[in-house]
């Protein structure tokens, strides 16, 4: 195990933590909130592990008071969370609901009090359900609905908010909800999966633009989880045509539109037998090419891919839960194939050179945009000790590594501003419940205690130094 290589990070580094509102804040039915597609979802017999659902989560919504200590205590110079649409617009359209409004208030006033700059995501993967019920991500009107909310909480929360994200990983919204079905609203849809991908490109510029019709300066940004895909077979033309195809779905279908104003031709060319992309209108990219202060990046692990034989039994070892469907739209076939370890509870690889190697190429690609890790972290099967405590030396080890390969990225001159580990708190974690821990800080799900974990106390130590130890 590793605790540090002693590295430091730039002057003005920010240090943060992150979580999402369906995975922590319980009170489903509380406050005026109406149901979400993970409300849907998670009460429906069979698509999450052990039948879990967000009703209570950590019950952040009562306790959000004494999670702001433990934010305080860690020394987070930001804190990234969301806010529920369905808190603020219960239906997901119309007047706002000022006891969701007044939730959130609290929460950012209690973050400043506290020297702690609020990193607002406003969509992850909360869709009000009557939206869905009206055709969801797949409809365009969607993203307009999007941007009425986005303009709602710029009203409300102004200029106290640091940072404007618009969405938290369309991808996974997108593939995972209308293509293979393992995240709500669980449908596997190939066709509507694509048009799920422009509705949010779509909805991600409109977002802004309303975000900004009402504070001009307001610094904006989006959280991708952008993919690292590797061809098993470098010298293999077909294994780089597989990781190409991927790469184009998984990467370049929203940096595509977001930072350069276009799909682009390979995509549409290998998804022409699944739609015609006719719901892309003159303009659309346009809209969606908005310009942003920072990039959000997300990086846990790396894929490896190469072209299937169409004779083997096909291997989809792409890190994501067994649902109804693939969520690799078109891409029929490439087969995923598990990269070598070690690996988390996720069953991820853990591979730090894959963020490095992210880093720069975003940084290659995309110059001039700024980039924060909005998540990374890892899930291991902790226990608590006699002693009370939770040693979790593979976390540590984990956070470790990575925020060393991001800084062989900043040497290398990318332009990363900060850091936030996923996750503050133990929580919902999707389609695997309350079974995956991510949290620097552990949650007793009968008590609803909270427990910092060795790795809670390790990275305020790192936030102190403004680096690792040594
Ligand atoms: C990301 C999600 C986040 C969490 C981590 C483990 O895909 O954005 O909510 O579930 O994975």
């Amino acid at each position: 195990m590793s605790t540090g290589t002693g590295r430091r990070f730039p002057d003005g580094f920010l240090w943060g933590s992150a979580t999402a509102s369906y995975q922590i804040e319980g009170a489903a039915k509380e406050g005026g909130r109406g149901p979400s597609i993970w409300d849907t979802f998670s009460h429906t017999p069979g698509k999450t592990l052990n039948g879990d659902t967000g009703d209570v989560a950590d019950d952040h919504y009562h306790r959000w008071q004494e999670d702001l200590g433990h934010i305080a205590d860690l020394g987070l110079g930001a804190y990234r969370f969301s806010t529920a649409w369905p808190r603020v617009q219960p239906g997901g359209r119309g007047p706002a609901n000022r006891e969701g409004l007044d939730f959130y208030s609290r929460l950012v006033d209690g973050l400043l009090e506290r020297g702690v700059k609020p990193v607002l995501t406003l969509y992850h993967w909360d869709l009000p359900q009557d939206l869905e019920d009206a055709g969801g991500w797949a409809t365009r009107d969607t993203a307009h609905r999007f941007a009425d909310y986005a303009e709602i909480m710029a009203h409300e929360l102004g200029d106290r908010v640091e940072t404007w994200t618009t969405l938290n990983e369309p991808w996974c919204s997108a593939y995972l909800g209308y293509a293979s079905g393992a995240h709500a609203p669980g449908r596997a849809e190939p066709a509507a999966a694509l048009a799920a991908v422009h509705h949010l490109n779509l909805a991600h510029g409109l977002g802004i633009q309303a975000v900004r019709s009402v504070l001009p300066a307001a610094r904006a940004s989006v959280t991708l989880n952008l993919h690292v895909i590797r061809p098993v077979d470098p010298s293999s033309e077909q294994d780089r045509d597989a990781a190409r195809r991927v790469d184009a779905l998984a990467n370049r279908a929203f940096t595509g539109p977001m930072l350069t104003g276009a799909y682009p031709d390979d995509l549409l060319a290998d998804t022409a037998h699944v739609t015609d992309w006719s719901f892309v209108r003159d303009g659309d990219e346009a809209t969606a090419h908005q310009p942003i202060d920072v990039l959000g990046v997300n990086y846990y692990s790396t894929g490896l891919v190469r072209r299937w034989d169409g004779v083997s039994p096909r291997s989809e070892d792409d890190g994501h839960a067994d649902a109804l469907g693939s969520p690799w739209v078109g891409a029929d076939d490439v087969e995923f194939v598990r990269p070598e370890g070690p690996y988390t509870a996720m069953g991820w690889n853990i591979d730090p050179s894959g963020l490095t190697e992210l880093l720069l190429r975003m940084h290659r690609e995309h110059p001039g945009v700024p980039m924060m890790i909005t998540e990374n972290g890892a899930a291991f099967a902790d226990t608590v000790s006699s002693d009370g405590a939770v040693h979790d030396p593979l976390r540590v080890d984990y956070i470790a590594r990575h925020l060393e390969a991001a800084g062989q990225a900043i040497d290398q001159g990318a332009d990363l501003r900060g850091y936030f580990a996923w996750s503050l708190l133990d929580n919902f974690e999707w389609s695997l419940g309350y079974d995956r821990r991510f949290g620097l800080i552990r949650v007793d799900y009968d008590t609803l205690e909270r427990t910092w974990k060795d790795s809670a106390h390790w990275y305020r130590e790192v936030i102190a130094r403004n680096g690792l130890p040594g």
